[in-house]
């Protein structure tokens, strides 16, 4: 068949193309849009930054980064209250290029560490300006020191016994639960401010409720209430709303109490962690403990 032909036929039919045309032009589209999404996944699957080494990218990214991340991973990237130091070459999520740009448009669930374009994470990123971040994370990566800080295994030891932690903090289902899960903190925290947390429990509380209402989770208060027969109860929130509120006290028990029975109720950013001294706590002892922290948060 010869063009004109055909051209003169779709004339006849005032431009119904027939059965067979329409499923060409079905298939045709299909086809297009195969291509297009397999164009997609491959530069999305590629482990290829394109501006790998590239010094002018990098720049841009570090912007990017001041702007998008720095609230939690700090200024420089060495790692903030509430994120990691990306500056460490050994990653916990993510280790190839393709990885990091996985971690960084997707986030990380069941953590603080958001998607792109999501609340949490600034305005939404393009691809490009997501390499440059990574081209700017890679150019100031530094090697893990050769011995790193404190004995883990004697922080363990501490941590379960004369320390007390596991009083109130569970790590790997062992523990109590008055306060946070420890079993991730030191991966996603910094040992200056893990050591802080200690030091200094109420300078800056940990995140408890998660709420999916609230763009960052509620923090850890103290909750002092009176019952209406006089006893005192003090605790952390397991769960709160308008109503009740459910309280784990330091002995461990649990309270749901309805709030409009109560004498008083009160919240308090005074952390129930007691303040641990470098005279309780040598600055030894709190070393080890932290690199049993991060052992168990970096695995
Ligand atoms: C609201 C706080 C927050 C913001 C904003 C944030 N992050 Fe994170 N990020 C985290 C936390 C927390 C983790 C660690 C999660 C975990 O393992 O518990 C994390 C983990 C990561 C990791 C994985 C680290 C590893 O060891 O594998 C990368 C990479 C990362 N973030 C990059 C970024 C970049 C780039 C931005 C900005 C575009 C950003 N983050 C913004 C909190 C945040
Ligand atoms: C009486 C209970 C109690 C004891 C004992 C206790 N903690 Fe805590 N800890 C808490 C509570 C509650 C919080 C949350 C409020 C805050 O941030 O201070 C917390 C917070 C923390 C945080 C911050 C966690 C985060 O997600 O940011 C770290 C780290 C920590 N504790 C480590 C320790 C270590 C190490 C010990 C032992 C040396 C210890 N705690 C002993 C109750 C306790």
């Amino acid at each position: 068949m010869s063009l004109p032909i055909q051209q003169a036929e779709w004339g006849k039919r005032k431009f119904m193309p027939s059965r067979p045309q329409r499923r060409g032009f079905l298939v045709a589209s299909f086809c297009a849009g195969f291509l297009m999404l397999a164009i997609t996944v491959a530069y999305a699957a590629d482990d290829h930054n394109p501006y790998a080494g590239d010094a002018k990218a990098a720049k841009a990214g570090e912007f990017e980064f001041r702007i998008n991340c720095a609230l939690c991973h700090g200024l420089g990237a060495h790692g903030g209250g509430r994120g990691p130091d990306l500056t460490r070459t050994q990653k916990k999520h993510a280790h190839s290029d393709a990885e990091l740009f996985q971690v960084i448009s997707n986030g990380i669930p069941g953590t603080v560490m958001p998607a792109n374009g999501t609340n949490g994470q600034g305005v939404g990123m393009t691809d490009e300006e997501i390499w440059q971040i990574i081209a700017y994370i890679r150019s100031i990566e530094v090697k893990a020191p050769a011995n790193p800080v404190g004995n883990a295994a004697h922080g363990k030891e501490l941590f379960y016994g004369d320390a007390n932690c596991s009083l109130c903090h569970m790590i790997e289902g062992k523990g109590g639960r008055v306060g946070p899960e420890l079993t991730g903190v030191g991966g996603s925290r910094t040992r200056a401010s893990l050591i802080d947390s200690v030091r200094n429990p109420s300078r800056r509380l940990a995140w408890g409720l998660t709420e999916s209402t609230k763009e960052f989770p509620q923090e850890y208060e103290t909750i002092t209430v009176v019952t209406a027969d006089g006893k005192q109860i003090k605790g952390v929130a397991l769960n709160e709303d308008n109503f009740s509120v459910q309280i784990v006290d330091t002995n461990e028990q649990i309270h749901l109490l309805e709030k409009d029975k109560l004498r008083s109720f009160q919240k308090s950013r005074e952390s129930i962690m007691p303040q641990y001294n470098a005279d309780i706590l040598s600055d030894k002892d709190l070393d080890d403990i932290v690199a049993y922290l991060t052992s168990v948060g970096t695995k």
